[in-house]
């Protein structure tokens, strides 16, 4: 049994209001993506997409950073605001997208391509981040290619779904490293057709971490901000999301009175699509991390200070209109 993930909480404790009062007691802002649980979200000081969380977590005058979200966006926090305590409720969870990028292997690639520049998506461990150039997000990574000159050859990890998509629609070569997502990889194109045909009129929002054949049925792609944007503003009463479900529960709260439909998996449903990763989280365990002010993220100095120059290199070069403002819950 793993003792780490089965935290052992009095039942009589009102973890709610300990949450709470300890995050007054310690300073803390609680940061959280839009695919935590709704109750984690609800808690939270902000929730948004990864640019707005990197950012957040870069102006804070909090002295603890609590991060609700995977290791590599708690490892952003402390890379951008390394005199922090910064901790994050489960050190166990990761992402496949940073474990398809070994930084060995990825030190190599770069190293046999020298004559281009390194882009990588967030979505990578602090290692990579170090042999990059800049660093995207799927909010501005459009941007950011836009901004780098046509001639110049472009390497793109870890994710080849969001470098593809860049690929096609800007019209640019790339070199891709083939990572991928395995929560949106795992969505189903014959049931998205089938479930189109039951709802022919509900849009289809779909995250840049779809495989293609999952965003040509898509009336919008975009970040988990722009999809949370775009089905709020839509007037259509009926949306098909292709995304993590945990951000449908922020969709409901701005919409009550619209239907949000997870997109099917290969079974036909969605549940196959919730990260497990991020599920990892939970409200003990924030209450425990807050508590106790760990597990902590460390980093190794030299790293650190290698992986903050394209991590300040994207806040930089990032448009300043955010497609949605983080929500704040305070
Ligand atoms: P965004 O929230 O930046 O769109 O990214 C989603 C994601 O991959 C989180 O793991
Ligand atoms: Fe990683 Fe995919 Fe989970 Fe995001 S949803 S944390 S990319 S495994």
């Amino acid at each position: 049994m793993n003792l780490v993930n089965t935290p052992v909480v009095d039942p009589t404790l009102d973890v709610v209001e300990e949450i709470k009062r300890l995050r007054k007691e310690k300073n803390a802002v609680i940061l959280a993506h839009y695919y935590q649980a709704g109750e984690i979200q609800d808690i939270a000081d902000f929730v948004g997409d990864s640019l707005d969380l990197s950012r957040k977590a870069a102006e804070t005058d909090a002295d603890v950073i609590v991060f609700c979200g995977v290791r590599f966006m708690a490892e952003v926090a402390k890379i951008l605001s390394p005199e922090k305590t910064v901790v994050l409720p489960d050190l166990e969870a990761g992402c496949s997208l940073e474990d398809s990028c070994p930084p060995d292997e990825f030190e190599k690639f770069v190293k046999a391509n020298p004559d281009h520049l390194v882009l990588s998506y967030i979505n990578c461990s602090a290692a990579v981040k170090a042999h990059t150039d800049i660093i995207v997000t799927s909010s501005n990574a459009e941007s950011i290619v836009s901004q780098i000159p046509e001639d110049q050859k472009i390497i793109f990890a870890p994710d080849r779904h969001l470098g593809g998509y860049l690929s096609r629609k800007l019209g640019r070569d790339m070199l891709l490293w083939q990572g991928t997502c395995m929560v949106h990889e795992l969505f189903s194109e014959k049931e998205l057709i089938k479930l189109k045909a039951k709802h022919p009129n509900a849009p289809v929002a779909a995250h840049p971490e779809c495989p293609d054949q999952i965003v040509q049925h898509a009336d919008h792609v975009g970040s988990t901000s722009s999809i949370l944007k775009f089905v709020t503003e839509h007037e259509t009463d009926t949306m098909i999301i292709a995304t993590e479900p945990g951000i449908i529960h922020q969709m409901e709260k701005a919409a009550p009175h619209k239907t949000f439909i997870g997109a099917p998996g290969a079974d036909g449903n969605c549940n196959c699509n919730i990260c497990p990763y991020m599920a990892l989280n939970t409200m003990d365990k924030l209450y425990l991390c807050l508590r106790d002010l760990g597990p902590e993220i460390n980093l190794d100095e030299e790293t650190r200070i290698k992986a903050e120059k394209p991590l300040r290199r994207m806040l930089e070069m990032s448009p300043t209109f955010a497609p949605q403002p983080p929500k704040e819950n305070l």
